[in-house]
């Protein structure tokens, strides 16, 4: 952590210093409609033009941007520091037919279109439409106020001036003008102003987590106690039908957890998908926790793309976990076929993301959205697959097998499975499941408000102490659920409490997801 930051530092002293007159860049990144921030096409999908000047080499983007879909291009505007300009016409749009068409359909959606200069964004609309919705004008000029602290760029504002008509077969002047102000806004804290403090740091906000919490405590005194005191009743009953002599008992009525103790470690149904299951849900818990910390302590949405390059760094890096916790539930477990295991656990999270990432894909070429990912970071990906996290979960599974595959279960497994006996529909896997998920949901839906809001609309997230309070929680609400979830199902006699386990927490995801249609059809534009 401290090379990092001593890194990111050095870079930030150094890269980010100008001197006078030097070539300060502007990027042209993105346009796209401002009511859904994910839908973003190339800067030059639009027919704008490109300013003369030319040479400027090539801008490398990181794995996370290529991944994000950031299409950095050269604007051609020349911009140098501390250096004004008056307004100046870099070039003209020869408009003709097809190219009035696309910014018309483009001011008819309210495009809006993303810069860089120095890794701060500018935004800036694309046109506006008159009220009766039949003349639609674009601004031609973009007047770039630069606000600098000794030698660094620490804050730009752009007004879009020069509102022009679309009339076809016409030639439009786009024009720039550049003027440097001194500035008190220390380097530092240069992204506090894209920040939404009043919207993240909201009463409500502090409210829900207070909330939660309140929920957590409640939870975790009401789980205490009923294990204990319905434990403990349990237990009396067990011990005095011990008391009663062998005719006696056998006559009694024994019924509840204790019946099925012969089959409680029997391995669960599928143990191969289940321990893959398992292992990697180990890894991602890590991942989150260890990514959460970073961009607490690091501000990683200050940086295009750094949040998902750290994110599949820390995620590679945590291999291991995913093999050790997999490869040793499965060895428990009797699992002959480990390789077969490894091999599942391994690629179950990137089999998935990247098929659903290939599907996206289809649909980002066929739009000519700038997500469309470019081969070389597909190479890539696949790279990092095969190269680092497949000999690194193979690292976990050997060491898993070996320092804890050996069951060590406190009683035998019957040779006969027992009968499931007749249930309470209530008591039945399938229902135990799906309330199992409501109380986790329940607290952190208000936190995915935030989380989806930031994917969707132009707000940075960066309440990451916030985030880690609920991820806290969410452990927390999810223990007590699966703790009273395998009661009730042990209680009623049924045996099959691994998959009822995982099934019961594991079903929080199916309500976020549901929760994810809800707010893109209802709450976004
Ligand atoms: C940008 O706009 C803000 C708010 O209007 C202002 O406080 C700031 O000084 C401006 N910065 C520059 C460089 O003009």
């Amino acid at each position: 952590q401290h090379v990092l930051g001593f890194l990111w530092l050095m870079t930030a002293l150094f890269l980010l210093q100008y001197t006078d007159k030097e070539e300060v860049v502007l990027w042209m990144n993105t346009v796209g409609p401002y009511h859904n921030r994910q839908e973003t096409y190339k800067y030059f999908s639009l027919p704008f033009c490109v300013g003369t000047k030319k040479t400027i080499s090539h801008y490398h983007e990181t794995l996370g941007e290529a991944l994000q879909g950031v299409e950095l291009e050269f604007s051609g505007l020349d911009i140098k520091f501390k250096e004004e300009v008056m307004q100046t016409t870099y070039c003209d749009i020869e408009l003709d037919k097809p190219k009035r068409d696309a910014f018309v359909y483009a001011i008819k959606n309210h495009y809006w279109y993303q810069m860089y200069i120095d890794d701060l964004p500018i935004w800036g609309i694309v046109g506006e439409a008159d009220e009766n919705g039949e003349d639609y004008y674009l601004w031609t000029y973009k007047k770039l106020e630069i606000g600098q602290n000794g030698n660094r760029i620490v804050d730009v504002n752009l007004t879009s001036e020069g509102k022009v008509k679309l009339v076809p077969n016409t030639r439009i002047p786009m024009s720039y003008s550049v003027k440097w102000k001194k500035s008190d806004v220390k380097f530092e804290d240069r992204f506090d102003k894209y920040l939404d403090p009043s919207f993240f740091q909201h009463r409500i906000h502090w409210f829900s987590i207070f909330n939660s919490f309140m929920m957590v405590i409640f939870l975790v005194g009401l789980v205490s106690m009923i294990l204990m005191r319905t434990l403990r009743k349990d237990y009396a009953r067990y011990s005095k039908e011990e008391e009663m002599d062998d005719m006696d008992r056998d006559l009694g009525d024994e019924y509840g957890w204790k019946q099925v103790h012969g089959d409680v470690f029997r391995p669960s149904s599928h143990p191969l998908i289940f321990s893959s299951l398992i292992g990697s849900g180990c890894q991602i818990f890590s991942v989150s926790l260890i990514v959460i910390i970073l961009a607490m302590i690091e501000d990683l949405y200050t940086e295009r793309g750094s949040m998902l390059s750290t994110a599949i760094f820390v995620y590679a890096a945590t291999s291991p976990v995913n093999g050790y916790f997999g490869g040793s539930l499965y060895a428990k477990q009797g699992g002959r076929r480990w390789i077969k295991q490894m091999f599942i656990g391994a690629f179950l999270i990137p089999a998935m993301v990247c098929g659903t990432a290939f599907f996206i894909n289809f649909i980002a070429i066929y739009y000519h959205a700038s997500r469309a990912i470019p081969f070389g970071t597909m190479v890539a990906v696949c790279c990092i697959c095969f190269f680092v996290i497949l000999p690194l979960n193979l690292v976990g599974t050997i060491l898993g097998r070996n320092l804890s595959g050996q069951p060590n279960f406190p009683c035998r497994v019957n040779a006969v499975p027992r009968p499931i006996p007749e249930k309470k529909w209530f008591m039945e896997p399938a229902v135990i499941v799906c309330l199992g998920g409501i109380l986790p949901f329940g607290s952190i839906f208000i936190e995915m408000y935030f989380i989806f809001t930031s994917f969707w609309a132009y707000k940075i997230y960066y309440v990451y102490g916030f985030m880690m309070l609920v991820l806290v929680i969410l452990c927390i609400v999810t223990v007590c659920v699966t703790i009273v979830c395998t009661y009730f199902l042990l209680n009623a006699e049924d045996y099959r409490w691994q998959w009822t386990s995982f099934l019961s927490a594991a079903s929080t995801a199916v309500y976020v997801y549901m929760y994810s249609f809800y707010y893109y059809f209802f709450k976004t534009k």
